[in-house]
């Protein structure tokens, strides 16, 4: 019998979102192995009863569990917590059958901090754990708004045809590569069974530019984004004070 994946799409900005992007991009390596999956958007499901139930029945058929969420205020957000809510109290209440299962987990932080999703991951890892399922690991994923814009194997495309000297191939190549790598090792191990080694995750552990750039290209967006709304005269107001 093909071994079965459930993957939870946990963004609110759907199909725009870095979860999306990064998870779908997962969900395809993995079924290219053989692997069935079935996806289920957090929103979605939790509006829906029969969905929800439909969510609980594929976790139960599933030999692997994907999580993709982004951070938010340095936490899964709400969505992802009650969807883990509702898994826990499916298997407090027998629902769930026996049956070895791993969660391998990736975390969308908007900052280039990749750290600042450590204590998120460790979340996922004490759900997993409190379940009787196996903690696979997690990608911490940093400045994950790039991945929103261009999925994984495109933007490697698009990057391609820098020239070698370039200083985006240090911000952006590189660090693409490394997760692209990581990810595919992900699969690779999951999809036999194993979990993933933490020597691997680790790669993911750097911060790809110096954080005053990101700061000032912050910085220099922010006039950019008002102009487009036609409100770079108003930046400055205080409509609070009278
Ligand atoms: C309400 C809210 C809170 C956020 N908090 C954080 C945060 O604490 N740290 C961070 O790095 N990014 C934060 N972000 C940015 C998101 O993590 C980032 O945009 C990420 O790519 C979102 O994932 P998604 O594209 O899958 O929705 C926040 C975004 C929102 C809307």
């Amino acid at each position: 019998m093909s071994r079965q994946l459930t993957f939870l799409m946990c963004s609110p900005r759907g199909d725009k979102s870095a979860s999306h992007s990064i998870g779908s991009y997962l969900v395809s390596l993995f079924e290219e192995k053989g692997i069935v999956v079935k996806t289920f958007g957090a929103y979605r499901t939790l509006k829906n009863q029969e969905k929800t139930e439909e969510m609980i029945k594929s976790v139960n058929d599933s030999d692997i569990i994907l999580i993709s969420s982004p951070l938010y205020i340095d936490q899964a957000p709400y969505m992802t917590i009650k969807l883990m809510d509702i898994i826990s109290e499916a298997f407090q209440q027998g629902k769930l059958s026996n049956k070895t299962r791993h969660l391998f987990a990736i975390s969308n932080a908007g900052f280039l901090e990749y750290y600042h999703n450590n204590i998120t991951l460790k979340i996922y890892e004490q759900f997993a754990k409190q379940n009787d399922i196996i903690w696979a690991g997690g990608l911490p994923i940093g400045a994950a708004g790039t991945y929103a814009q261009y999925p994984i194997p495109e933007f490697l495309k698009m990057l391609e045809q820098l020239p070698e000297e370039d200083p985006r191939n240090e911000i952006y190549t590189k660090p693409t590569k490394i997760l692209d790598s990581v990810i595919r090792s992900s699969v690779n191990h999951l999809s036999k069974g194993e979990i993933v080694p933490r020597d691997e995750l680790k790669k993911l552990e750097f911060i790809p530019m110096p954080l005053e750039s990101y700061v000032n290209g912050a910085n220099n967006g922010w006039p950019q984004a008002a102009e487009e709304f036609g409100a770079k005269d108003k930046l400055r107001d205080k409509p609070y004070e009278r």
